[in-house]
């Protein structure tokens, strides 16, 4: 076992105290940018071997992200479903169903709430579980290696279905229509990624994949050193599946055959992926993609992610991979678990990078 220096006790007692002022703060990072930094502050600089186990961005990959149309031919939409969630993961839709005003309303609002006082805020910032709607920054502060550049509101929206009067006013009536137009643009999906899977259209609607769901409203404040840091570390999503609304900004990367690939902020498109639960359900068969957003000079930049999920909610169902799916050939490759262990699983482990899928597993 290596011996742990005096210098490394108190570099990271030290690291800890500067987690403790920043959380304390309850101000986020857009807090430290209104207080005037110029530099990117210790806890949030990606440390050397981080750097060095980037994948290389070669620049010669000519793959770019699926769009699909989903108004279009049935047999076409649930094939290039099936194929994006099989290969990359992640596609983008347009012709969703989410009403263009709705979707620019929710960007606005999700701004709206960040960039409001701190006395508005503040109130909601909390690291307690079992709250429904929580302020925060980097949720895995004091697990992770380096603190991402990124604050975050997180409301769990059903079930049971969240009182409107428990969301921020500066963004209540338009998260709760959000919620509503997501939640049957889900519904949707999760019939074609059945169908994609060769299962009746109803198949993943009944095992409750979209029962529930979180939105969480995420702000990228400009960063004045980039490179040194991330918005978000690379990780892939815990739930059944991720509907992601981004801005014009840009900064979203997707991890495809070891190169990071930009996903083009596209007017009115959703980006979709497919998150670990939905991997495990399809036994390996749909991919739940690593991705990561950059830090830019460029922003403030905004997204809304809503995740398909029981988050906090006791369901007693066990999932593992789908009976009709495995043969002699294609052996169960996860073991089953409830919505619950998996989540606290993930959780605690934070977004160190590993895959929590990887704790679920069967010896092969
Ligand atoms: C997430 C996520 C990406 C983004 O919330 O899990 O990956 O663009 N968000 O904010
Ligand atoms: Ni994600």
């Amino acid at each position: 076992m290596a011996l742990v220096t005096p210098v490394q006790i108190s570099t990271n007692s030290d690291r800890f105290q500067q987690l403790k002022i920043f959380d304390e703060s309850k101000a986020g990072v857009k807090g430290l940018l209104d207080s005037g930094i110029t530099h990117v502050p210790p806890i949030f600089l990606r440390p050397p071997e981080d750097l060095a186990v980037d994948a290389p961005l070669s620049g010669d990959t000519h793959f770019t992200v699926p769009v699909i149309e989903l108004a279009g031919e049935h047999a076409a939409v649930v094939a290039g479903v099936r194929r994006a969630a099989e290969t990359v993961g992640l596609f983008q839709v347009v012709n969703h169903g989410v009403a263009a005003k709705v979707v620019e309303e929710m960007v606005a609002a999700a701004r709206g709430f960040h960039e409001a006082a701190q006395e508005v805020k503040r109130v909601y910032y909390t690291r307690e579980k079992e709250k429904k709607v929580k302020y925060g920054s980097n949720f895995d502060l004091y697990r992770s290696k380096f603190a991402s550049w990124r604050d975050t509101l997180f409301c769990a929206m059903a079930p049971p279905p969240l009182h409107p009067p428990d969301l921020p006013l500066l963004c209540r009536d338009i998260t709760m229509e959000y919620s509503r137009q997501v939640q049957a643009l889900g519904s949707l999906l999760f019939a074609l990624l059945s169908e994609a899977l060769g299962l009746k259209s109803d198949y993943l609607e009944s095992m409750d994949c979209a029962k529930g769901h979180s939105i969480l409203m995420h702000y990228y404040p400009p960063c004045p050193q980039p490179h040194l840091t991330l918005g978000t570390n690379r990780h892939s999503d815990p739930g059944f599946l991720t509907i992601l609304l981004q801005d014009h900004i840009g900064g979203l990367q997707v991890l495809y055959q070891n190169e990071w690939i930009d996903v083009p902020p596209i007017p009115g498109a959703l980006v979709v992926n497919i998150g670990d639960m939905l991997q495990l359900l399809s036994n390996g068969q749909f991919k739940s993609v690593e991705h990561r957003v950059v830090a830019s000079h460029k922003g403030p930049r905004v997204s809304v992610a809503c995740f398909f999920t029981l988050d906090n909610y006791p369901s007693a169902r066990m999932y593992g991979p789908i009976k009709e799916l495995l043969s002699e050939d294609n052996p169960p490759v996860y073991r089953d678990t409830s919505l619950q262990d998996f989540n606290a699983h993930y959780y605690s482990k934070g977004l160190d990078g590993n895959s929590a899928l990887k704790h679920f597993m069967l010896q092969q």
